[in-house]
């Protein structure tokens, strides 16, 4: 698949260079894409502006500052039938604003506002509830020993895509239904950051629901 990184750094760094290493075209993007360059040659990967991976990808993942996503929406629009995988979490002391409201706004989810943000794409809610050194550190495992991603979305075939993504790194994906099961592992939700192995996660999910 052609998949667009689009905040290339702890997160989205690594997740590009796994998805590289087993066959996908990836294309990296900085506001500064120079600077990306040794990066990316050394994954086998290309660079580009945020506005050239937003074209790019069939799949793009979303792994900036989450208060930068308004303004991100802006600049590169809807992404009409593109998956977008967001890996976004809303944390006032970074982000300001934008996440403090969506934290007081019990009506909808943080990846509820992304995906608002975005209303032309396929939002898959993946990978911001995993530490950047468990996916450097921790990929490609195979069966048990496999660290959970958890997952959610509304849209069943856009989730698949990404539950394979998840197994094609060595990591398994935590289906948890649609988009609005994001409240289980958004920041201070019982399975957020907690990088279990998959079998302790559905433990864990067990004991919660
Ligand atoms: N760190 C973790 O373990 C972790 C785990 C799960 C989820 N997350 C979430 O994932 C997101 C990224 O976290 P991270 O730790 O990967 O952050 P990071 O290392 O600081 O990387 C974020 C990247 O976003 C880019 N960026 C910043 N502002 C931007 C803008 N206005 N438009 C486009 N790109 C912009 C920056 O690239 P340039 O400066 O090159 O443009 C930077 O490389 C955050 O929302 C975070 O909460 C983090």
């Amino acid at each position: 698949m052609k998949i667009g990184i689009i905040g290339s750094g702890n997160i989205g760094g690594n997740l590009g260079k796994h998805w590289a290493k087993v066959g996908h075209e990836v294309m990296f993007s900085s506001r500064h894409p120079e600077e990306l360059k040794p990066m990316a040659e050394k994954a086998g990967a290309k660079t580009g502006t945020t506005e050239e991976t937003a074209a790019f990808g069939e799949v793009i993942l979303l792994a900036i500052p989450y208060g930068k996503v308004p303004d991100l929406a802006q600049q590169i629009g809807n992404l009409d039938n593109k998956i977008l995988i967001d890996a976004a979490n809303p944390y006032p002391q970074r982000d300001g604003d934008v996440a403090q409201k969506v934290i007081d706004d019990k009506s909808q989810t943080a990846t509820g506002y992304v995906a608002s943000q975005f209303p032309g794409a396929k939002t898959v809610k993946a990978f911001n509830s995993i530490y950047f050194k468990v996916i450097e550190e921790t990929a490609f495992r195979s069966e048990d020993d496999r660290i959970a991603v958890q997952v959610c979305s509304d849209d069943e075939q856009a989730k698949e895509t990404v539950k394979q993504l998840i197994e094609e790194i060595g990591f398994a994906p935590q289906d948890l239904g649609d988009l609005s099961k994001g409240v289980l592992f958004e920041p201070y939700a019982p399975l957020y950051n907690q990088n279990l192995k998959i079998g302790e996660a559905e433990k864990l999910l067990s004991q919660i629901q």
